[in-house]
């Protein structure tokens, strides 16, 4: 062992550090629509040209954003969950009103590599092209750090943050061989960027936290390739994560401590997401926005 050691410590002097190559200025970029002009018009400022796929894409909060990039001119979703088909209710009433996207839907892992690049495969044929990526895919997880099983703290980390990291990198490899760039959009939160009170929860902290890092880290390395990354921080929602008698007193301390003493909306979140998506957010890139009625100033 100490031999072994030895030498890996002395490789050390003779290591060559792979570099970042950046962006050139004349990278690709999304379909020409999106590009910025001089002639830009209101509406065309926040509109959605091509096709995105979403994680968590029949959860409450994913189910109103693809509403959203479909109302803003998306011409087609593929909405990855862990238990969906196109002949699911929601996704039906989506095709309903949006008769001239197409609309697909898979059951997918996120944190299951090759179901993930499957489906981005899958998502090319069908639709022509992956455009987008909006991850929304988390799970939630209160407990104690003191009491957390490893098991937990992994499987938190496994689909907040792999998970997320497992789809951008099969989305980005399918934008750079269509040589179009891209979009990519995660879902971080406040609890990436303080300690909320009064529930305990590390392991979503840290899964989130990690999330605004990745962003930033795969913004700087993808530029080249024409894709943006960037993300939102949800506050709290008014969703099924934090519904139910035994989360009342919790809802209180919430909103009590937010300058505006409510709960957000999706719809409020969705509006953010068309922006980055949008025209408007083509010089967007390695940013995060905080929707949080402004809970996190205190
Ligand atoms: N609701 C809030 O208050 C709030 C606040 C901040 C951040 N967020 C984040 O927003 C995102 C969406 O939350 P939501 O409120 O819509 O919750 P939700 O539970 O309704 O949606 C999450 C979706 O992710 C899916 N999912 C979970 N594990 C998966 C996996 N391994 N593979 C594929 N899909 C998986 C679930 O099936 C669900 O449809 C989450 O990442 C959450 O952490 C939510």
């Amino acid at each position: 062992m100490a031999d072994s050691h030895t030498s890996s410590r002395e490789a050390l002097t003779s290591r060559i550090l792979p570099q970042m190559t950046l962006s050139s200025g004349l990278s690709p970029s999304l379909p020409s629509s999106l590009h910025p002009s001089p002639r830009d018009s209101a509406p065309g400022r926040f509109s959605i040209a091509g096709n995105a796929v979403i994680t968590g894409g029949t959860g409450a909060i994913g189910l109103v954003v693809s509403r959203a990039i479909l109302q803003h001119g998306a011409s087609g979703l593929m909405l990855l969950d862990l238990s969906v088909d196109a002949s699911q209710p929601a996704v039906q009433a989506l095709r309903a009103e949006f008769p001239q996207a197409k609309i697909e839907a898979r059951s997918v892992d996120v944190t299951d590599e090759e179901a993930v690049t499957k489906a981005i495969e899958e998502t090319v044929q069908t639709l022509g092209s992956v455009d987008m990526l909006v991850c929304l895919a988390g799970i939630v997880s209160c407990s104690h750090a003191l009491d957390t099983p490893i098991s937990t703290w992994r499987k938190v980390l496994d689909v907040n943050t792999t998970g997320a990291f497992i789809c951008a990198r099969a989305a980005a490899r399918a934008m750079i061989s269509q040589g179009t760039g891209g979009r990519i959009v995660f879902t971080a939160s406040i609890s990436a960027h303080r300690v909320n009170f009064p529930q305990p929860q590390a392991a979503y902290n840290v899964s989130k936290g990690a999330l605004l890092m990745l962003k930033s880290s795969l913004a700087a390395e993808w530029a080249r390739h024409g894709i943006t990354v960037n993300s939102i921080s949800p506050g709290y929602m008014d969703t099924v994560l934090n519904e139910g008698e035994g989360l009342a007193e919790a809802r209180r301390i919430w909103n009590e401590r937010n300058p505006m003493g409510r709960m957000g909306l999706p719809e409020e979140v969705a509006g953010v997401v068309v922006m980055m998506l949008s025209r408007a957010g083509s010089y967007l890139n390695g940013a995060d926005v905080v929707v949080d009625g402004g809970g996190h100033v205190f």
